[in-house]
């Protein structure tokens, strides 16, 4: 069996269901349950005995060992974090404590428990640990892509503590031998994607009727990549990836935020049309700024499709087309996760709405 820690989450939770959609092995789901961990993402697993769900935290190393010791995975496939950028920026603490300590002491936990297995089991153990193309920085008009060489430069206290967990997970590779793989992914966007990012949060207020608050000139640009694509490259890295080694993951999509803003407006004018007739673009409103907000994100993941063959199966224009079904299609599902949490979030994110 696997452990997977965060799969409550947006990715984790896509990646549990792809899983075991795929294959019969069990997972075991460590996750904290924070305001984006929602169980709901995995009601059509409930009765399913190849799935075993643990509240906890990453970082309660007891717990971690205890599960490690009773389930006897193969692998750890670490997801689990603090993972919006304009959160950090309002408060990094939880990011430090989950990114960064959180990742310690399951490296702890994990570096025990590896030590104690024996031959071939011992030689097959991975852990896996996902991170962001963020930790590279932001890139100037020209630059070329990321690729895993490029300098890790991070410039938000969400991307800084993703980097200082990717170090942490190399150092322990090379000072331990644990057997380490760590995937760095672009901007995802799909099914159960916390509307506090950019895509979902496009549509439930386009459909609410309110502003869609675009940062800046709204020319920043993401490389986007469905998240069915990163779960099927994160299977491919556990199965065939090399030790210690880095692979980029994105999908040759580089978008500025207002053309994303555009196509999900475009594609609600033509599946759920205003009821006045107006286009939905016209909700679109300048906001101020993200303070230290990078510029342009572009994943350079040949390796990834050298070494490994590996694919997208989408193009942006089908995988945003499904995204924006789905969201029309899971109205309760966005109902229930817009909670007071949510709610007191966009109050203090979205005050002075004006650019
Ligand atoms: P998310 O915020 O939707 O989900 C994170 C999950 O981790 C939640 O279920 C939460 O409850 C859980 N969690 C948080 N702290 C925890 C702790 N201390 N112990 C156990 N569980 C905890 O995030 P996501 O978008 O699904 O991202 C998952 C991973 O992928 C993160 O590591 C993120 O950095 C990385 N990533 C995300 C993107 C993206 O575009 N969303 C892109 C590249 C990489
Ligand atoms: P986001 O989804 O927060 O992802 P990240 O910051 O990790 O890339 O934001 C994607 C882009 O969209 C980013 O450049 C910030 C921008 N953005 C807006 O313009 N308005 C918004 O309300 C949000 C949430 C993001």
């Amino acid at each position: 069996m696997i452990l997977v820690t965060g799969g409550a989450g947006f990715i984790g939770a896509n990646f549990v269901l792809d899983w075991l959609a795929q294959c019969d092995e069990p997972v075991v789901n460590l996750d904290k349950l924070t305001y984006a961990g929602n169980l709901e993402n995995l009601t059509s697993l409930q009765g399913d005995a190849r799935h075993v769900f643990v509240q906890g935290d990453i970082g309660d190393a007891s717990l971690v060992a205890q599960l490690l010791t009773q389930h006897r995975p193969r692998a750890v496939i670490n997801f689990a974090a603090e993972s919006h950028v304009d959160r950090s920026i309002h408060g990094p603490g939880d990011f430090i404590q989950t990114n960064i300590v959180g990742t310690f002491h399951l490296l702890e936990a994990v570096r025990a428990y590896w030590g104690g297995l024996q031959g071939a089991q011992k030689d097959a153990f991975r852990l896996l640990h996902v991170s962001t193309d963020e930790v590279y920085g932001s890139l100037g008009p020209g630059d070329a892509a990321f690729t895993e060489t490029h300098r890790v430069e991070p410039n938000s206290p969400y991307s800084a503590s993703k980097a200082a967990s990717d170090h942490l997970v190399r150092a322990y590779h090379h000072t331990y031998g644990l057997p380490v793989l760590t995937t760095n992914c672009s901007n995802n966007y799909g099914p159960f994607h916390f509307p506090e990012k950019l895509i979902p949060l496009m549509i439930v207020n386009a459909l609410a009727g309110k502003p869609l608050p675009v940062y800046g000139d709204g020319m920043q640009i993401r490389d986007w990549l469905y998240v069915k694509d990163h779960c099927s490259a994160i299977r491919r890295v556990l199965e065939g990836g090399r030790l210690g080694e880095i692979y980029n993951v994105g999908g040759w999509n580089e978008k500025p935020n207002i053309e994303i803003v555009n196509t999900v407006c475009a594609l609600l004018d033509e599946l759920r049309p205003r009821a006045d007739g107006q286009p939905y673009a016209s909700q679109i409103s300048y906001v101020k700024d993200r303070p230290g907000h990078d510029r342009r994100y572009a994943i350079d993941a040949r390796k990834l499709e050298a070494e490994l063959g590996w694919k997208p199966a989408e193009t942006f224009e089908s995988g945003i087309r499904k995204t924006v079904m789905w969201y029309l299609d899971h109205a309760d599902w966005v109902e229930h996760v817009q909670s007071g949490a949510y709610r007191e979030w966009v109050g203090l994110q979205y005050a002075s709405p004006s650019a």
